[in-house]
């Protein structure tokens, strides 16, 4: 695997083998690598002749400094993970190559309307505007065929899509399912943070999306959402959000809609803020 820390160098070897006629598939990650991640890798790797890794931390998209402070780094185990996974090129740039500008300099704005008021866009303000920097950024670098990411940030996948549709960047995005732990737990780095009795009270974040998930025809759904932010709260949650939208736009709804319908929670375990999510 290669791994390149400047961009010129980058794109020097990315034009190389898209002249050669490859396709290149792009999995952007701000590292803490988990099977989530490789699941991934292994689709780009399926999909395309060239798989390119990212991680950076993205100090842009964090609301909140401590948050950023404590994010996992495991860079040595990742190298591992990624070249058992067959990556290809790793591009690992320090915050100066991503932001030369400085990160607290001039970025431009998108305009994602309504996608960035709700649920995660209402409690992490510019959350989505860095996110949306930080990919428009890696996606002019590397160029690539094929866009990886993960269903367990549904509503980044919104952004991302709303993204491409705003720079008109020809990129086929592809949403990859949801990892999870064999009690449920979604796979994130940020369980990592979580303490042995956090870990095991983890669960039931999903537990409760399940619970939504079978009662939804029987149950009305402001019962249900009720009932859900009270099972959380009673294992020691803090509830930042349980709604239930329009899986094709993310609006909220209040009674069960026939056009697909999707879950999504966000909860703190003490220090440790966890979302997930499900399709119902
Ligand atoms: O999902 C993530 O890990 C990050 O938000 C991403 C897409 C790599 C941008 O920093």
């Amino acid at each position: 695997m290669y791994i390149f820390k400047e961009i010129h160098s980058l794109q020097l070897h990315l034009e190389a083998e898209k002249k050669a006629g490859r396709t290149v598939g792009f999995v952007p990650t701000m590292g803490a690598l988990h099977d989530g991640h490789i699941s991934l890798i292994t689709a780009a790797r399926e999909q395309s002749d060239v798989v390119v890794c990212s991680i950076f931390v993205n100090p842009t998209q964090f609301n909140d400094p401590k948050d950023y402070e404590k994010y996992p780094i495991t860079i040595n185990e990742d190298v591992s993970k990624l070249v058992a996974a067959g990556t290809d090129v790793l591009f690992l740039p320090t915050v100066a190559e991503m932001y030369p500008e400085g990160v607290h300099g001039e970025h431009r704005h998108y305009d994602f309307g309504y996608l960035e008021t709700v649920l995660e866009g209402a409690h992490r303000p510019n959350h989505f505007q860095g996110v949306g920097i930080i990919v428009h950024k890696l996606l002019e670098i590397v160029q690539p065929t094929g866009l990886f990411m993960g269903q367990k940030d549904f509503q980044q996948c919104m952004i991302v899509k709303k993204l491409l549709e705003i720079t008109q960047m020809p990129v086929n995005l592809v949403i990859c399912a949801t990892r999870r732990e064999t009690d449920g737990l979604a796979m994130s780095s940020r369980n990592m943070r979580l303490s042995a009795d956090e870990r095991k009270l983890a669960t039931a974040i999903y537990n409760v999306l399940v619970g939504l998930k079978q009662n939804i025809g029987s149950t009305p759904l402001p019962d249900l959402k009720q009932n859900a932010i009270l099972a959380l709260e009673k294992q020691g949650f803090l509830v930042d959000y349980i709604e239930v939208a329009d899986a094709n736009n993310l609006r909220v709804v209040s009674a069960p809609i026939p056009e697909g319908m999707v879950a999504l929670a966000a909860a703190k375990l003490n220090e440790v803020r966890l979302i997930d999510n499900m399709l119902l």
